[in-house]
């Protein structure tokens, strides 16, 4: 048994949290949009061939932001094959994932289903074999209201009013070699900043997200920021950031500690970013986009050089166990725990390529165990996030030294009152006594405790044990003497809501 202990205090804040923190991806790769959320045909598709089943199961997930349409598909996407009458759209070779595209789903029915999950769209334009005329054709297809010939070509396809999107990415990944028009620093921030530009003069309500560095791995890390702001940055809003995890042979320490590089990653990218606003001695504080983040068993991909040319092949479809699903939580409150700065996130992807929904075609729809996580922070994080350092004992990891045990966040929401905590326990042996001092916010009661662990924490859910995994009724925390006391088992993920009121 450990013990470990934190103070909630609700003067101590690292800042708002923004729902976006909540986004999710969804890319033309794989079965994420064909059989994945689109599929005319299927028993719960609607008029507009999307899978009902999907879209209340992202309801419950509680996405925010969808980005979409890529990722490295994006590259070499022409946006105006997706859209107008779907039997006079080309079919193309997508030679990112080696696919035969239809493009039967396009920007017209993205839209469309953004509006029917109930989620923000973010849209991203080709920087990679295109540039500062295409991107501002898109923004005027989709934002202006009408009069000209490409708002008036978005009327003749059906949507009169104006789609109204404000969040944009500056292409994807274009500092990694494997991405369609890779290109260096220098000629990205050139590219980014006038297309930043010219996407402004069609609409100055745009947001707009440059391209940052693929990982944190990358031997350009560093620099390409600083060159790439150095070009941009009066010009734009976000940065972003991408970075997947997975075991390495065996070592699940080191992965359940996977946190500890998203942390310092985060704080790179924010000196980065601060490093040029004072060469620029500019007032303007850069926030961050973490536009892809999930576990992914890379090592399982052999990549797509190979693969025969087919519609909708199936990718990266990774079933996803009990340890991925914590790992996953200690990502969702690295990420709250810097809401000053992470103004975005999105988790990649939404639907079958390494996502928390599943699908068969034809058939169910199911959650895997990272679907879990997500959809508790999503829907009890309010508020402010509190500045929390909780005290933990640590434990060695090969991958990155003594790491703490426990990773912790909570939230407050003035309005309500309420708390919500967010604890993972990396421990793989010891249970976790933990004392949560609550003397600044007196009144509060556990109104609910949910615990996400499983004896085999290599159990997964599937189509036909789709609720192997699920979280379960935490027992056993109790606030008394202005302290929250409760257990955290060993690989867990766990949440409260304390309350006032209920
Ligand atoms: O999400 C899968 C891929 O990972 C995306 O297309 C790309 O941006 C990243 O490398």
């Amino acid at each position: 048994m450990l013990n470990a202990r934190a103070t909630l205090d609700p003067a101590f804040v690292v800042g708002d949290l923004d729902r976006r923190l909540f986004g999710s991806f969804v890319e033309h790769m794989g079965r994420c949009v064909y059989t994945g959320v689109f599929e005319p045909g299927h028993p719960s598709a609607t008029p507009e061939g999307f899978r009902q089943d999907v879209l209340e199961l992202a309801r419950e997930l509680g996405i925010s932001v969808v980005r979409y349409p890529g990722g490295n598909f994006v590259s070499g996407y022409r946006w105006e094959d997706g859209v107008g009458p779907v039997d006079e759209r080309p079919t193309r070779l997508d030679l990112a994932w080696r696919s035969v595209e239809t493009n039967a789903f396009g920007l017209d029915e993205f839209v469309e289903w953004t509006k029917a999950a109930g989620v923000e769209p973010m849209l991203a334009v080709n920087l990679g074999t295109r540039g500062v005329q295409e991107a501002a054709d898109l923004v005027e297809y989709a934002n202006h209201p009408g009069g000209t010939r490409l708002s008036d070509l978005r009327k003749k396809h059906g949507a009169e009013k104006p789609y109204d999107v404000t969040l944009w990415c500056l292409g994807n990944e274009l500092d990694g070699p494997w991405q369609i028009g890779h290109k260096t620093a220098d000629e990205y921030g050139r590219l980014a900043a006038e297309t930043a530009k010219a996407m402004r003069l069609v609409d100055p309500r745009v947001e707009l997200v440059a391209c940052g560095s693929s990982n944190r791995g990358m031997a350009t890390f560093g620099e390409w920021e600083r060159v790439v702001l150095d070009h941009a940055y009066d010009h734009v809003d976000y940065i972003s950031l991408h970075a997947y995890y997975e075991e390495q042979a065996g070592d699940l320490g080191s992965f359940l500690a996977s946190a500890v590089d998203m942390d310092a990653f985060i704080d790179e990218v924010v000196a980065a970013c601060d490093h040029v606003k004072a060469l620029h001695r500019s007032s303007k504080r850069l926030r961050l986009s973490f536009d892809e983040w999930n576990v992914w068993y890379q090592q399982r991909f052999a990549g797509a050089a190979n693969l025969p040319w087919e519609e909708r092949p199936r990718l990266i479809e990774d079933e996803f166990s009990v340890a991925d699903a914590v790992v996953v939580g200690s990502y969702l409150i690295t990420l709250m725990r810097h809401a000053d700065r992470v103004g975005v996130a999105c988790q990649a992807q939404l639907a079958n390529v390494i996502g928390p929904i599943r699908t068969e075609p034809g058939g169910p729809a199911w959650r895997q165990t990272i679907f879990w996580p997500f959809a508790q922070a999503a829907r009890l994080a309010r508020g402010r996030v509190l500045r929390v350092e909780p005290v933990a004992p640590s434990y060695d990891t090969a991958a990155y030294g003594p790491v703490d045990a426990v990773v912790l966040t909570a939230t407050h929401d003035e309005e309500s009152g309420d708390v919500a905590v967010f604890a993972v326990n990396r421990s793989t042996t010891d249970e976790v006594r933990m004392a949560v001092d609550l003397r600044a916010l007196p009144g509060l009661r556990v109104a609910e405790h949910h615990v996400l662990t499983d004896d085999d924490v290599r159990a997964s859910n599937s189509a036909t044990d789709p609720d192997r995994v699920r979280p379960r009724a935490g027992a056993g925390a109790t606030v008394g003497d202005g302290t929250l006391r409760l257990r955290l088992p060993p690989v867990s993920w766990n949440v409260l809501r304390l309350s006032a009121s209920d």
